[in-house]
This record gives structure tokens, C-alpha cells and sequence, in this order.
């Protein structure tokens, strides 16, 4: 990280903290219609709606783990954000890494693992409008103090907890994932030659697995192979044919 003066962040330097709320990620859409700031925090202990990708729910013990949205109000083109899930997991993962030394995996397309369990998932929501004047609302839940999970997610999903045996200071924890989060989405937005996707990739383990891949109504099983200049996962199918997956879902698990 670059490392600039703390002072020159915009992330987290308006904040609404609740300790309870249907959704960070709704308050923080609905925010937008205002004139909340680029960078504006929603913070919560709790949420009563949370949600994850793919119309599922994020379920997290009260008050034990970080649930948040940043509101981005970037000033490019729509299209420099395409990469944005990628830049913000890898934000996330320096940011958690430096304040407890714990490596994360990246796995396609926006997920955070450590010992082959979820730690981190990220909702990206908003109106992407053609041009600049997009609201875009990141959503992030880190499992950071909870000590066991629901039986039906207990076998793919882990927290800094269950990894390093202590609980962690979620503040400081927060303090450390901000500036680095923002990092990456600057680099994302004004680099010339932006290493996200390289970053990406150092941190993946999944090139070269066998997935299952949930691509709307389909599931088939195939190698991930590589991801395209957009982010979308290149698999390679028994025949040898070769095809990217734009949106959707994959398993390496559940393969093993
Ligand atoms: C996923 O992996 O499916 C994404 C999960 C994102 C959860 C976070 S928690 C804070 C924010 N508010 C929400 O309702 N969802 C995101």
C-alpha cells in the first residue's frame, strides 16, 4: 500500500453506526438518493435483512462480526469499475492480513476464504448509470468474533475466531481494512496499469480445480482455468472447449 496521510482517506469519514438495521447495504442505496459523500460508512452490530449475493441472506451473531457498506460515488466511467469485486476483495484481504497476520484465498468471484471456509463475502448493489454519477453501495460482512455457525453453513464457514483461537478488536480491525480498501479502489479508478487482477490471482488456489459451476438455472462440473481481462472465469470443459462465466456461483468443495 502507497500509504497516504490518514487525513486523505475519504472512506469511514462520515458515519451512520446502528446497532440495528435491516441492511447496511439498503440504508446505504437509499443514502444515495441524498447527498450522502463518496465514501460514507454505514456501520452495524446487527442486521434483521441481511443480504448476500444471489438473493440469499448473510446471517452473523450480534454484535460479534463487521457488517458494513461503503457508498462510492466514483467519478469514472462506469466501465473502469468492472473490476470492482476484484479490487475490494483484495483490499479487504491486505487490510485483515496486516492486523493479524492471517492469509486469505480469494475465490472467484468476490468471496474471501481461509482453510477452504468463507470469512468475508461482498454484495456490490446500485445504478451503474452509462456515464460518470454511478451510487454504488459495497457491502462487506467479515467473520471476525463468532464462535460457531449454524449447522446448515457450519462446513463453509470460518471466522478470525475459529482460526486464530482470540477475538479481535473489531475497530481496529475496521481502522486497518478502510485505507486499504480505498487503495485499491483508487488504483482500480486512476491507474494506468492497475495489478488488481494479478493480485487476484496470487491469492487464488482454484485455477486448475475441478468446480462445480451454478450459472442460472445450470450446474455443471468443469477446470477453472483463468480469469479474462473483465474478471469473468474462464473454464475448460471435458472436450477441451474453453468458456467464460460472467456471473453465477462456483463450488470447489464441494468436489473434494
Ligand atoms: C455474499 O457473500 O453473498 C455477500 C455477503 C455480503 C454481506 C454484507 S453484510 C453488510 C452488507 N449488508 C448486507 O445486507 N449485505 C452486506
Amino acid at each position: 500500500m502507497a500509504g497516504k496521510n490518514i487525513s486523505e482517506y475519504c472512506f469511514g469519514k462520515k458515519v451512520y453506526q446502528f446497532e440495528s438495521i435491516d441492511s447496511t447495504n439498503t440504508f446505504a442505496r437509499n443514502l444515495s438518493e441524498n447527498d450522502a459523500p463518496h465514501g460514507t460508512l454505514v456501520i452495524a452490530e446487527t442486521q434483521t435483512a441481511g443480504r448476500g449475493r444471489l438473493g440469499r441472506r448473510w446471517e452473523s451473531d450480534p454484535g460479534e462480526n463487521l457488517l458494513f457498506t461503503i457508498l462510492l460515488r466514483p467519478s469514472v466511467r462506469i466501465e473502469k469499475l468492472i473490476l470492482l469485486p476484484f479490487a475490494a476483495a483484495i483490499g479487504i484481504a491486505d487490510g485483515i492480513e496486516q492486523t493479524t497476520g492471517v492469509s486469505l484465498e480469494t475465490k472467484w468471484p468476490n468471496d474471501l476464504l481461509c482453510g477452504k471456509k468463507k470469512m468475508c463475502g461482498i454484495l456490490i448493489e446500485g445504478s451503474m448509470e452509462p456515464d460518470v454519477g454511478a451510487a454504488i453501495a459495497l457491502g462487506v460482512g467479515i467473520n471476525v468474533n463468532q464462535m460457531n455457525f449454524p449447522s446448515d453453513i457450519e462446513h463453509v464457514a470460518t471466522s478470525l475466531y475459529q482460526i486464530t483461537g482470540r477475538r479481535w478488536p473489531k475497530g481496529e480491525l475496521l481502522n486497518a481494512i478502510l485505507p486499504s480498501l480505498e487503495e485499491r479502489f483508487l488504483e482500480l479508478c486512476y491507474s494506468e496499469a492497475p495489478t488488481i487482477l494479478a493480485s487476484w490471482k496470487k491469492r487464488t488456489r482454484m485455477m486448475g480445480q475441478q468446480v462445480l459451476v451454478k450459472e442460472q438455472q445450470e450446474a455443471y462440473e468443469a477446470t477453472a482455468v483463468d480469469l479474462d481481462v473483465q474478471g469473468a472465469l474462464l473454464i475448460k470443459h471435458p472436450d477441451g472447449t474453453v468458456h467464460s462465466v460472467l456471473s453465477g456461483d462456483v463450488s470447489i468443495r464441494h468436489l473434494e
